[in-house]
């Protein structure tokens, strides 16, 4: 029998919390990153991809709602040198196997950004007449060429919630149990980002992925006294025995950080 393999595992590269969950998220595993608006989903996710990339490894973020251009100006402003990695911008997916190609000689790592519109023209281009069956089979499709054409190691789709708007699923459960199962297919470490409530009375849209994922991170604000802070949590993580404490959530000096126990942290 096969079993799935949790021993080798991907940082999250926040200080304080892979110390709190053996090292990592699992390789292979379905991640999802939920919080409100603002809680830096987009660049936590963003993070991991960057210095896996710094460290060799190929990852996909897709986009379906910022545009790639606000999405990397916002990351530059954090501090990412660009400089250490090939970083694709996908605006024509037509353009996909040159740009591709291109890659294929550079020793360094890779992150490819599928922006909004180049989905949106794959879409027309098609001539899809479902809007669900688009939407999805265009990611699908995507992500199929780019691990045949080069391989890549992580993925993040940003967000679950916008390709909700995007595409009413008929019947969720087991459209979403294809698309977890999708991702566990292609051997690649996933992260779907989930735009909660501002209510935060739930994980996700439809409350089967929570049971889907292989994992969940929390993020949130929590007011304190005048001052907001930010938190994060492990909710779960199969395979891992993990810390699942609220732990305080800091990017300072180009670096994420979990303090626990509210503790001065040696920065
Ligand atoms: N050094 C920094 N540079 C830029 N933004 C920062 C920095 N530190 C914290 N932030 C905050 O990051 C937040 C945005 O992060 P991000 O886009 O990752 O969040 P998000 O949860 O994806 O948001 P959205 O719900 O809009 O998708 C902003 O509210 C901004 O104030
Ligand atoms: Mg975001």
């Amino acid at each position: 029998m096969e079993i799935a393999n949790i021993t080798t595992r991907v940082k999250t590269y926040i200080q304080g919390l892979d110390d709190n969950m053996q090292g990592g998220i699992p390789q292979g595993h379905v991640t999802l990153v939920c919080g409100s608006a603002g809680t830096m989903k987009s660049s936590l996710c963003f993070n991991v991809l960057y210095n896996e990339a710094v460290n060799g490894k190929i990852g996909l973020y897709i986009s379906l709602e910022q545009s790639a251009k606000s999405l990397l100006a916002h990351m530059a402003n954090m501090g990412y040198d660009f400089n250490k990695i090939n970083l694709v911008v996908i605006k024509d997916l037509g353009n996909l196997k040159k740009e591709i190609d291109a890659l294929k000689a550079s020793k360094k790592g890779t992150i490819i950004i599928t922006d909004i519109g180049a989905i949106r023209k794959e879409i027309r281009d098609i001539n899809v007449t479902s809007a669900n069956a688009g939407w999805l089979n265009v990611i699908k499709n995507v992500a199929r060429k780019i691990k045949m054409d080069v391989g890549f190691d992580h993925f993040v789709l940003d967000s679950m919630s916008a390709l909700y708007v995007l595409s009413k699923f008929e019947n969720p459960r087991i459209e979403l149990f294809y698309i977890f199962e999708f991702m566990r297919d292609l051997g690649i470490t996933s992260f779907l980002i989930s735009e909660m409530p501002l209510d935060n009375s739930k994980y996700a849209e439809y409350d089967v992925e929570d049971y889907l994922a292989d994992g969940i991170i929390y993020l949130r604000l929590t007011r304190f006294r005048r001052d907001v802070v930010r938190e994060i949590s492990i909710v779960k993580m199969r395979g891992t025995n993990c810390n699942n404490d609220v732990f305080s959530f800091e990017y300072k000096k180009g670096q994420f950080h979990a303090l626990y126990g509210g503790q001065n942290p040696l920065l």
